[in-house]
């Protein structure tokens, strides 16, 4: 059964790795109202890879330092490089979310300077990589499903792990770090749906300790 006010299952996922089900079902109306504040800042955009491909995945940020990619490579900006100005700041409540998550996820302590917000719709994929454009990896990585349901892939430390298929609804929230921390994943071709809050997307917020 799903708890409605995120006090709900735990499941394991590997050693420093888990799905916290629902454990932002209760804030997900606000949290997207905030989204829609920064994207009006900082507009959803499709970034180029270093190897020229655009990325089906539309991408915005905020907080101190934001991932970006193009020609010169993966890294973290404090600029945004449509705009020319700092990332809108991280709300408080993505912050203490992020924080009481990674606690639940078995580490306290989490101090994220950096929100990536993924926008996904029906065919967008996002496929099999590590998250190690960090500084360093002592910190995990929370990352809070909203919208639409997708097929999270989740991975070993090898690309050739076979990744388990994990289906991620609304509220979830996966927390990976420590042994974890560098475990391959990705994000299945998003399924045709409408979701009552976001309509025919799903997004993804992913809180890291970038700097
Ligand atoms: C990511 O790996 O940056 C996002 C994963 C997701 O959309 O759930
Ligand atoms: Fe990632």
């Amino acid at each position: 059964m799903r708890d409605l006010f995120g006090g709900g299952d735990i499941e394991a996922l590997g050693d420093g790795a888990a799905v916290l089900r629902g454990f932002a079902l209760r804030e997900a109306k606000d949290i997207l109202a905030a989204v829609v504040e920064v994207s009006a800042a900082a507009p959803f955009r499709h970034m180029t890879t270093p190897g020229g491909y655009r990325m089906s995945v539309a991408m915005t940020n905020c907080g101190r330092a934001g991932w970006v990619t193009d020609r010169r490579g993966y890294r973290y900006a404090c600029d945004d490089p449509e705009t020319g100005r700092a990332w809108p700041p991280m709300p408080p409540s993505f912050r203490d979310l992020a924080m009481r998550a990674a606690a639940a996820g078995g580490f306290d302590g989490f101090e994220p300077d950096s929100c990536l917000i993924n926008r996904y719709e029906p065919g967008t994929r996002l496929s099999l990589h590590q998250d190690r454009d960090e500084r360093d990896y002592a910190a995990p990585i929370v990352s809070v499903s909203l919208g639409l349901p997708a097929v999270f892939l989740f991975g070993g430390l090898q690309r050739s792990d076979r990744p388990r298929r994990v289906p991620l609804e609304s509220g979830d929230v996966a927390v990976w770090g420590g042994p974890a921390r560098l475990a391959f994943h990705g994000i299945m071709p998003l399924a045709e749906g409408h979701d009552p809050l976001t309509g025919r997307s799903r997004i993804n917020l992913t809180f890291r300790r970038a700097l």
